[in-house]
């Protein structure tokens, strides 16, 4: 298993490219499935998560064309509709393949995917959904077993806003019969993206970006070109580090218009931020100061940026509280930030901060995706030593993270 060895106290300065987003290339790569045309995409990030997805769609029949960045999809002999345990388990967001198959063919088996380390995650809501839709769902032996003849359009209000959710229904939607309304749609940007690439395919959908999404659904899609947003997560992430760390570093191919509450925040720590339509430039002297602040959907503060910002309070200027309201258990971080000793406590739902000078190396072990992000910003600020354990999470959902922090001045390096 790799590990990072990171020896903290560089300052970062350079310039960073930014990667097409995990969280819209995901659900992106399952509408190829909608069309038995040619669906090209640009600026898939090369993630673990990425590589899974397109395993699991290959296995369904899906032809897909692999050029580095630009992957061009073809759904014309997809000819088996079931998503096996053993890759639902890896990667929860194999769920996405349920709307399009049981749109395209009537029919679709799904694993149903576990609990995982931040929370329980139930998928009620997307079966809640193409319930209303007109499909007859089964659970039988741990997979979902959805069959429908043609979907029909419906009004669909679901209890939570669910990212995943909402597009498996939009992807649903837009093969129905007739119109479907989704009420307490998810505004993310990755579901704005998935919108405009099912739109260039043919499909009719109105309030995109919007809590209301109306889509009329059509006979059938067709090919598209699309290029992938940029990555707003991995874009923080970076931000987080920098300010952690001092320096002054240009992300090149980011989006800061996507990433207020972030930017925000990162002005209250100290941190000098400038922007142009694809890049943002951060510049960071002196400690930062504590900022609180709770997790909410967009456009409110992203919980895939909890832990980040958690690590750069660690070493603040003043004490914090950080409210986590999308995830029960994302604050698996805490425990590791202390083993490099910062001083954190948890009550509840919410991490009580006390910024310490400074942090001290040690070996810690990643749990997640984020969480691992938050250690290796927290390694890059502390003296001495740290040692990653488990880094397959970060490889999950970030592009060859150690590479670009490398190029910036951080000391870290891959230990396989
Ligand atoms: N929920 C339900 N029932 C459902 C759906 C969701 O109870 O049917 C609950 C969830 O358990 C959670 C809340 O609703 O408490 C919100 O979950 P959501 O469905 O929005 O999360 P998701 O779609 O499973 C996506 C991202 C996550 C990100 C969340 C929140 C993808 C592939 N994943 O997950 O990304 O944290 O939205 O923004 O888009 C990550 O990249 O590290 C990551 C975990």
């Amino acid at each position: 298993m790799d590990k990072l060895l990171i020896r903290g106290g560089h300052r970062l300065a350079g310039e960073i490219e930014i990667a097409g987003a995990k969280n819209a290339a995901l659900p992106i790569l399952c509408a190829g499935l909608l069309s038995a045309e040619t669906v090209k995409l640009s600026n898939v990030p090369r993630l673990q998560d990425v590589a899974t997805m397109q395993k699991l769609l290959r296995q369904m029949g899906l032809a897909i064309e692999d050029k580095g960045n630009v992957l061009e999809l073809c759904g014309r002999a997809v000819d088996k509709l079931e998503a096996p345990y053993e890759l639902v388990k890896t990667m929860r967001a194999s769920i996405l393949v349920l709307g399009p198959l049981l749109a395209r063919f009537g029919e679709a088996k799904v694993s149903l995917p576990g609990g995982c380390a931040i929370g329980s995650r139930p998928v009620d809501q997307h079966i809640k959904g193409l319930q209303a839709m007109g499909a007859e769902i089964q659970i039988e032996a741990g997979y979902i077993h959805a069959k429908a003849k043609r979907l029909k359009g419906a009004r669909i209000v679901t209890d939570m806003i669910t990212v995943t959710g909402t597009e498996n229904l939009m992807m649903a939607a837009v093969l129905a019969d007739g119109v479907t309304v989704l009420e307490n749609a998810a505004r993310e940007p990755e579901v704005t993206d998935l919108a405009n690439l099912l739109v260039a395919m043919g499909a009719q959908i109105e309030g995109i970006g919007s809590d209301r999404v109306t889509v009329t659904g059509v006979p059938a899609l067709h090919g598209a070109t699309h290029r992938v947003i940029a990555d707003r997560i991995e874009t923080g992430t970076f931000l987080c580090a920098v300010a952690a760390t001092g320096g002054d570093v240009i992300l090149k191919g980011a989006r800061a218009d996507l990433l207020d509450a972030v930017l925000d925040k990162l002005r209250e720590t100290g941190a000098v931020l400038t922007s142009g339509d694809d890049w943002i430039r951060i510049q960071m002297s002196g400690r930062p100061k504590s900022v609180s602040f709770r997790t909410t959907e967009y456009p409110g503060f992203p919980t895939d940026m909890q832990a980040q910002l958690m690590a750069l309070n660690a070493i603040a200027e003043g004490s914090s509280r950080v409210s986590e309201t999308i995830f029960e258990n994302r604050f698996m971080h805490v425990q590791e930030l202390n083993r490099l000793g910062a001083s954190i406590e948890i009550d509840s739902h919410t991490a009580v901060i006390h910024g310490v000078g400074k942090l001290v190396g040690a070996p810690v072990m990643a749990t997640d995706l984020r969480a691992s992000a938050s250690l290796v910003i927290a390694g890059l600020a502390a003296e001495g030593e740290t040692l990653i354990d488990r880094i397959y999470h970060l490889d999950r959902g970030y592009d060859r993270m150690e590479v670009k922090l490398s190029a910036v001045g951080a000391d870290i390096q891959r230990i396989r």
